[in-house]
């Protein structure tokens, strides 16, 4: 994908910079930042805007899915520690620029989806609260690659009014993401994990892709419910299910599909619960499958040692619970062992591969679990469209 990229920026010499930056980073219960990943990620670029005679850069991001525009929503802390890491003073403002900006290097605005413009379904709204934001600035740049499957106003309607770069996260993420799917090396393997109905479509669009599908998490022990087994009280998305009802069965009947033979079973949803591994036709009422047992990660290891490409997107397991994450440290281990090219999205698997200290071994940890996942589908991403040459 020929993208727009800051070295084709004409002129940045006293110019102001609108970047799009996806500091959506996890929370903890006091609302401070929990992994810095997102934001670390946005600074090259920022650096690069400013000594190449930037005269300001105004930041703008979403955290969560506001629904209230909740206070601990708001983006002072992501602008706290972007100062602390970047060593520059970051000035928060509490809107978006509507009663002007103050003369800052860095300016960082709300959360832009408290915003009820942001994610409008009308485009014309959309298009209106992107002209306002771009009359701030003389350039756009997109820096929010795991945000970019969005069709929202900071991403698609900003760089309809001022001309629109990719950052340098941007270019590098999807140079690489081309790489691995325009011509990916046989057997291709997917392993996919997660909790949603909606991985569904993305497991068919992979199937025309993919060598092998190794499917987890709670989408598999819903599709073991759909081909009649009992799967106790595992969580499971029967609404959502129907809804693709014919995806479904094309996924089940696929001999590219594998899904778990057995499971690691809880009688509760607790590290403390009764704990066992049975095999796939052995789960009883009132015990929920929590990760995959040793017969199905034998397999699955089998599957991505033979792999020249590995795509692993979703948690195989209850990771963060120690008797639940011997899936997701074997998987991994396997996928960082194999030299394969490996590409691992989504928010929880990238934070897998960081507590297991994997980074280093794996080709590319996406930002981005739904935007990488969309690429590799073979979709096109709306904010990306808009940036090509
Ligand atoms: C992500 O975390 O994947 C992106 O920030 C997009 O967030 P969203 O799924 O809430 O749109």
């Amino acid at each position: 994908m020929d993208l727009r990229t800051l070295r084709d920026i004409p002129e940045l010499s006293g110019k102001k910079v609108f970047i799009r930056v996806d500091f959506n980073v996890p929370l903890d219960d006091d609302g401070n930042v929990r992994d810095a990943k997102r934001i670390r990620h946005a600074i090259p670029t920022i650096k690069y805007l400013l000594e190449n005679g930037a005269s300001q850069i105004i930041l703008a991001s979403h955290l969560g899915r506001p629904k209230n525009n909740e206070s601990h929503l708001m983006t002072n802390k992501v602008a706290e520690r972007l100062s602390e890491l970047i060593g520059e003073d970051v000035a928060k403002i509490d809107d978006w620029g509507e009663n002007g900006l103050p003369e800052a290097k860095i300016v960082m605005l709300e959360n832009i989806r408290f915003h009820p413009a942001e994610k409008s379904k009308d485009e014309a709204e959309r298009d209106e609260f992107g002209k306002q934001i771009a009359s701030l600035a003389d350039i756009y740049v997109n820096e929010a690659f795991s945000n970019s499957h969005r069709a929202h106003a900071s991403m698609t309607s900003v760089p309809k009014y001022i001309p629109g770069y990719a950052g340098l996260g941007v270019e590098d993420e999807v140079n690489k993401i081309s790489r691995a799917i325009e011509s990916p090396e046989h057997p291709v393997v997917a392993v996919i994990g997660g909790l949603k109905a909606d991985k569904l479509t993305a497991i068919h669009n992979l199937m025309g892709i993919a060598d092998k599908i190794l499917i987890a998490g709670a989408v598999s022990y819903n599709l073991r419910k759909i081909q009649g087994y009992n799967v106790g009280s595992s969580k499971v998305d029967d609404e959502g299910m129907e809804e693709i009802a014919d995806i479904v069965q094309e996924v089940i009947n696929s001999d590219k599909v594998e899904l778990p033979t057995d499971a690691v079973v809880a009688d509760d949803f607790s590290e403390s619960a009764n704990i066992k591994t049975v095999s796939i036709d052995g789960i009883e009422d009132g015990w929920m499958a929590l990760d995959i047992g040793p017969e199905t990660v034998e397999k699955y290891i089998a599957e991505i040692k033979n792999a020249k490409t590995v795509l692993w997107f979703g948690p195989i397991g209850v990771f963060e619970m120690e008797p639940f994450a011997g899936g997701t440290k074997a998987i991994g281990q396997a996928i960082a062992d194999s030299d394969s090219v490996s590409i691992v999205g989504g928010g929880d698997s990238a934070s897998a591969v960081k507590k297991l200290g994997l980074e280093e071994k794996i080709t590319l940890v996406s930002t981005g679990g739904g935007a990488s996942l969309k690429m590799i589908e073979g979709k096109e991403l709306p904010a990306l469209i808009i940036l090509k040459k």
